[in-house]
């Protein structure tokens, strides 16, 4: 997966301590579990073997191990941190993997999307693999690709992946040498004196040397003690040129972001094409994990979750009840597990959870399976206990989040609803082939888009430099818009600790209306066009009362402009997808509110990432 890290050793020091310390240094991506693995000379024979080390959980646990085992020795080694994204995370899955006859170690990041064929390709040839993940067909099949030349045997394995990799291999037959390749993952050479290193971020690397070489796609990288060379595609030399790097440690492991949030709403481009890329095969929405899914079976759909994840779920509601035709309630877990609902075989639960762990969104599953219902989990944590329980999964795969405001979690959930309502619409006749040719589109657009909206991010911050004072805000929107404004809200009150109101926007006259006086700002979520001349006369109900109005609309909108006081303008995308982009500028709004305010922004005050307790 992209959020795993990869690290490797070649010198004349026993690499066991210096990949641990590598691996340490890239805990603070997330992971699950992780491992090393070692040539290792016997000196009778001075012969060589690959010894591994695996552990789930803590690097501090593989470090325990490591510690229980003096004869774990050697110059030249590979380690990996794994995010679990084929198969869960347990010492058989963590990484490294190796080929069937012991003789080669691969790490790896990234998907191997030809997996499930080379797989059945090499098990015909009678070849037996011992892990559920993507990775391992790299290493079997160099195995069997090898006829003495290693360069040749990786060159020949590579060119039949499709998907993305960074890897590292070593051979026990040569000994102090690691060859590492790259497509669309990152890698990094670290250059040294008589060693050298790899690694799949900087943080690994800046602490043993500040010389760099950047791997780019394609490339292949034969890394000796004394010498780095890099091949093209094509396996011909080509000149690298070394880079110095002057990070400190801090900075690289948030990218030079001061926070994490800052960083993970950064990466919503890259989150949201990992979550959509893999699923969208010749213009068509393929869910592997789902294609016995029936839905004609159901008379109806019930979403449950808690705080942004229900957010996600509301916004679903929207897009599943447009496409499929069916009736579809969303409603928070903590209220769902104590109602007794009215469920039985006919009605579809999707439980919606970042960290597949909530104990509310646990319980309330649970009741709906007790009822009869099938369930069907939306997770970004592989493994775990929501995925476990739920009758079918579906993987957001963002990556790990560690800011306890989630952004990219909410983004890659909206995204994997708007697809499921797409596949399901398709399943039930309900969409016409223009109409599911156009959503595929605007689906596969959706990373384009929110990295345009990205850059409206020094205009939100001169905005929230205006308005960062306001002691208590409101957040209205009509249909899409009102999912949006609950996020929106949760968002800036959860780091910034402002009182805030997400009202769906024709409530207000029904009393919050009472609440509004000069200075007081209303953000106005106006995408959702059938409904933008409703919510521009509730914008002027609240400016005839002194309200200053913030509004985000999609670009062409020129009428916006002469009813409120500023306007963020994002690219325009079909109505049912519009969440996932005009939530953004939202994000950057909250986090530069809360940094004005000095927050702290990564950890809010009496929250925790993960609400394991009712
Ligand atoms: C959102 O920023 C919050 N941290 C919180 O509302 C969160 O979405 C909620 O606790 C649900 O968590 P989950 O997705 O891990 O189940």
């Amino acid at each position: 997966m992209i959020m795993c890290g990869i690290t490797g050793y070649t010198g004349v020091n026993q690499a066991g301590p210096i990949l641990l310390e590598g691996l340490k240094r890239l805990e603070y991506r997330g992971y699950d579990s992780a491992g090393i693995a070692i040539q290792s000379r016997n000196e009778a024979d001075d012969m060589y073997s690959i010894k591994m080390l695996k552990a789930t959980g803590k690097v501090s646990h593989l470090v325990d191990k490591f510690e229980a085992e003096p004869d774990f020795k050697g110059v030249c080694g590979i380690g990996h941190t794994r995010w679990a994204t084929h198969g869960i995370p347990s010492d058989t899955n963590a990484h490294p993997h190796l080929s069937a006859d012991g003789k080669f170690a691969v790490v790896h990041n990234g998907i191997i999307e030809n997996f499930a064929e080379i797989r059945s390709e090499l098990q015909k040839y009678g070849i037996e693999f011992k892990s559920e993940t993507d990775t391992e067909v790299i290493v079997q099949l160099l195995a069997y690709n090898y006829n003495g030349n290693f360069k040749k045997a990786l060159m020949k394995t590579i060119s039949r992946l499709t998907g993305s990799y960074a890897i590292g291999v070593i051979s026990a037959e040569h000994p102090g040498t690691i060859f590492a390749a790259k497509l669309s993952s990152p890698l990094l050479i670290g250059v040294g004196i008589g060693e050298n290193y790899f690694a799949s971020d900087i943080t690994a690397l800046v602490s043993n040397t500040k010389n760099v070489i950047d791997m780019d796609d394609g490339e292949v990288a034969e890394i000796t003690p004394d010498e780095v060379k890099v091949y093209d595609h094509a396996g011909n030399e080509i000149k690298k040129e070394i880079r110095q790097i002057n990070w400190d440690i801090a900075a690289a492991e948030k990218s030079g972001y001061e926070h994490f949030m800052m960083k993970e709403i950064m990466e919503q481009p890259q989150a949201l094409k990992a979550t959509i890329e893999p699923r969208i095969k010749d213009e068509e929405i393929v869910f592997g994990e789902i294609k016995d899914l029936d839905m004609s079976k159901f008379n109806r759909v019930h979403i449950t979750a808690c705080g942004s994840a229900y957010h996600a779920g509301c916004v679903g509601r929207g897009i599943i009840e447009a496409l499929c035709r069916m009736p579809v309630e969303a409603e928070v877990a903590s209220e769902l597990r104590y109602r007794d609902p009215i469920m039985d075989g006919k009605t579809l639960v999707i439980v919606i959870s970042q960290s597949g762990e909530t104990a509310d969104t646990i319980a309330a599953m649970k009741e709906c399976k007790e009822k009869g219902a099938t369930v069907l989990a939306i997770v970004n944590v592989v493994g775990s206990s929501i995925a476990k329980l739920a009758d079918y999964c579906i993987y957001t795969w963002a990556g790990p989040e560690i800011a306890v405001a989630t952004t990219k979690g909410y983004t890659t959930q909206v995204a994997v609803l708007a697809m499921f309502a797409v596949w399901a619409a398709g399943q039930l006749k309900t969409i016409s082939h223009g109409a599911y040719a156009s959503m595929v589109i605007d689906i596969m657009r959706l990373p384009e888009r929110a990295q345009r909206a990205l850059d409206l991010n020094s205009r939100v911050k001169k905005l929230a430099d205006k308005y960062y004072d306001n002691q208590s805000l409101f957040f209205i929107g009509r249909n899409m818009d009102y999912a949006v404004a609950l996020e929106g809200s949760l968002k800036l009150k959860e780091i910034s600790y402002l009182h805030s109101e997400a009202y769906a926007a024709g409530e207000l006259k029904h009393g919050t209306i009472a609440l509004i006086e000069p200075g007081r700002l209303v953000v106005a979520l106006c995408c959702y066009e059938k409904l933008f001349d409703k919510t521009v006369s509730n914008i002027q109900q609240v400016k005839a009362r002194g309200a200053r109005v913030l509004a985000v609309a999609h670009e062409g909108n020129r009428s916006i402009f002469q009813e409120a006081d500023d306007v963020l303008l994002v690219p325009q995308t079909d109505p049912l997808l519009a969440p996932v982009i005009e939530i953004i500028p939202m994000q950057l709004f909250a986090y530069y509110v809360a940094e004005k305010n000095g927050c702290d922004i990564d950890k809010p005050k009496n929250l925790a990432k993960s609400v394991t307790v009712e």
